[in-house]
């Protein structure tokens, strides 16, 4: 199977259709969408009805916003920013998109027997997956071989090989990985709608499960359009100012 990977788009329409767009032009036959639809961002609709549309071969996970803007979670972890683009969105979303919020599974999910997918963790979908201790928790206790995971919107890789552990930050703007048989991966595309490794483009994955490669691209989108709209929508204005760094 060859999968599109989208992560935490938050909301950001100008950078999911960029994405989207550049993504057709390939094959591949499903979607792994890995949570964070909405928050943030000024287009919770047009991205949550696109996420709808790339069905019937499309597996979810929710993210920590979706369960705040659904009403799953109080917010009470998240900041006064991220807690009052959550409001906004509640109150923006139709009811169908806010059921379809509401209703996206709790990972890890199962996609096939060797690759699941996550937002956070696979112990815990709110945890944040950084640095080579976490990697190693999971990898002692989730017996998975090929993880995808999102929440901490920076591209990366951790791998596992005997018990030589390594990691690697996915940078530029495009790069193949070939995943080792014997290997076992946590892998982040990194974020759709608010970029933070400080590059602002938007970051997607590919994934050919049977040749085991793994691709990652950047790409440019018009971050202006994006900014505008956060504006004009009266969200707070260092979520318009965070799209132009990727920080
Ligand atoms: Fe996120």
């Amino acid at each position: 199977m060859r999968y599109l990977i989208l992560s935490d788009m938050h909301a950001n329409w100008d950078a999911f259709e960029a994405v989207l767009r550049r993504a057709r032009r390939k094959r591949f036959d499903a979607v792994l969408a890995l949570g964070d639809l909405v928050g943030y961002g000024a287009a919770p609709n047009q991205v949550v009805e696109a996420v709808r549309r790339l069905g019937p071969r499309l597996w979810t996970v929710r993210g920590n916003h979706d369960k705040v803007v659904a009403g799953i979670d109080s917010g009470s972890n998240f900041n006064q920013t991220a807690l009052a683009a959550a409001q906004w969105t509640t109150g923006r979303l139709t009811y169908a998109n806010l059921r379809y919020v509401r209703d996206l599974p709790k990972g890890p999910v199962q996609v096939e027997p060797d690759l699941a997918i996550c937002h956070g963790s696979p112990l815990d979908e709110d945890t944040y997956v950084f640095s080579d201790v976490d990697a190693w928790e999971i990898f002692s206790r989730f017996q998975m071989p090929v993880t995808f995971f999102g929440h901490t919107h920076i591209p990366s890789l951790f791998w596992l090989e005997g018990r030589t552990l390594g990691l690697r930050a996915l940078r530029g703007a495009t790069g193949r990985i070939k995943l080792d048989p014997g290997g076992r991966y946590l892998i982040n595309p990194g974020s759709i709608g608010q970029p933070r490794d400080r590059d602002p483009r938007a970051a997607y994955m590919t994934y050919d499960s049977e040749r085991k490669v793994v691709r990652w691209y950047r790409i440019p989108y018009a971050v202006a359009d994006a900014q505008r709209r956060i504006r004009r929508a009266g969200l707070p204005a260092p979520l318009a100012d965070r799209l132009a760094t990727g920080a």
